[in-house]
């Protein structure tokens, strides 16, 4: 099957998978404390999809044109037996990229089985390695130490080169860019920065709270100077740097001062197999139903096909038209889709 194509011309070619909607953190930018307490209702087990669920629809988004899975959740790795579906996505023949995100807590203690079981690479989130500025920026009461573990495990284990994300918000966590940077350097990490998004609603979003992508390259820069390196492939999300010094290379995720909603190539599914086609969506289609009521693979290709054929989806270059107002409406809430 020839990959699919939406109204603008972009191809399906990603597929992010949300394995869970629970999450040992409470980060106050998704899922803040107050709401996400000891009562807030996650989803009921059966609403999930199971790994032969998620396996058999990764191969019908895979027949529809896509090459790279992410796994991602909340948080995925506190998704039982995660490494059993690691190993049933890494089957798949024509998927070239299997990857995942997590906040690295749990980490240390599993970056070799899921190796073993053919992921590729992980990203992992760090806002600060700074112990009150992490306990803050994670809404719990651990420091930064496991997630750094973390990472050396994944990258001792061969996941690497590991990717470590950091979203900057204006007066929470502005020193992190040169302090992470200064940290990461020279060890083969890559760090990226990534623009605070008006993801979801529960995060109080508004532009000034966003540190543009130009200011953090500036602050990078006047302590270690940096040079633009060609992206590595057609439509890559983060434009990366090199320092010139050659201690590696960061990058950097602008999608609120440049958003690249007309290279996306990606979609998500839920964790209750809902298919969604842009992060700042209202809603998504449901998978998991006809699945579950007995539709044949191709029914349910021809509903994949029937989504991404009809997408029109370019919210962030809409926002950025109202310069930095976001379109004020419902949106699916950044835990469940998994950035
Ligand atoms: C939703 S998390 C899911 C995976 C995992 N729990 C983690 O934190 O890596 C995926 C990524 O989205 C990022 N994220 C969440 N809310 C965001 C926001 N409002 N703006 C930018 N990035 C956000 C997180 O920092 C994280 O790197
Ligand atoms: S960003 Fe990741 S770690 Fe933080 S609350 Fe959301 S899902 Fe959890």
């Amino acid at each position: 099957m020839n990959p699919l194509s939406d109204t603008r011309g972009r191809l399906l070619r990603d597929l992010r998978i949300s394995v869970t909607d629970r999450c040992n953190f409470r980060c106050p930018y998704c899922m803040p404390a107050e709401i996400f307490g000891e009562r807030y209702q996650f989803l009921p087990k059966p609403e999930l999809l199971r790994f032969e669920e998620i396996e058999r629809l990764a191969r019908l988004f895979v027949d529809c044109g896509v090459r790279k899975v992410r796994i991602t959740g909340g948080e995925p790795l506190l998704r039982a037996e995660l490494p059993q579906l690691v190993a049933r996505l890494a089957a798949i023949d024509e998927l070239h990229d299997l990857t995942l995100t997590t906040n690295g807590t749990l980490l240390a203690d599993r970056a070799q089985a899921l190796k073993d079981a053919g992921l590729h690479r992980v990203t992992v989130s760090l806002d600060s390695h700074d112990e009150d500025v992490f306990r803050r920026m994670s809404g719990r009461d651990v420091g930064p130490g496991r997630v750094l573990a973390g990472i050396e495990a994944a990258a001792a284990a061969g996941l690497g080169p590991v990717k470590v994300n950091c979203v900057i918000q204006r007066g929470e966590n502005e020193e992190a860019i040169v302090d992470l940077a200064r940290f990461f350097r020279g060890t083969g990490h890559i760090l990226r920065f990534i623009e605070f998004m008006d993801v979801g609603t529960l995060n109080d979003w508004n532009l000034d709270k966003v540190v543009t992508a130009k200011s953090i390259l500036e602050r990078i820069h006047a302590e270690f100077p940096i040079d633009p390196v060609e992206p590595s492939y057609p439509g890559e999300v983060a434009r990366r740097y090199r320092y010139r010094d050659g201690c590696g290379e960061i990058g950097i995720i602008a999608s609120v001062s440049a958003p690249f909603c007309g290279d996306c190539t990606r979609a998500r599914l839920t964790t209750d197999g809902k298919l969604v086609t842009c992060l700042f969506a209202t809603g998504g289609v449901d998978l998991r139903g006809p699945m579950r009521e007995g539709a044949s693979d191709a029914e349910l290709r021809e509903r994949i096909a029937g989504v991404w054929d009809r997408r029109t989806d370019r919210y962030s270059e809409e926002r950025s038209s109202r310069t930095g107002v976001s379109p004020s409406r419902e949106r699916i809430e950044m835990y469940q889709i998994g950035g």
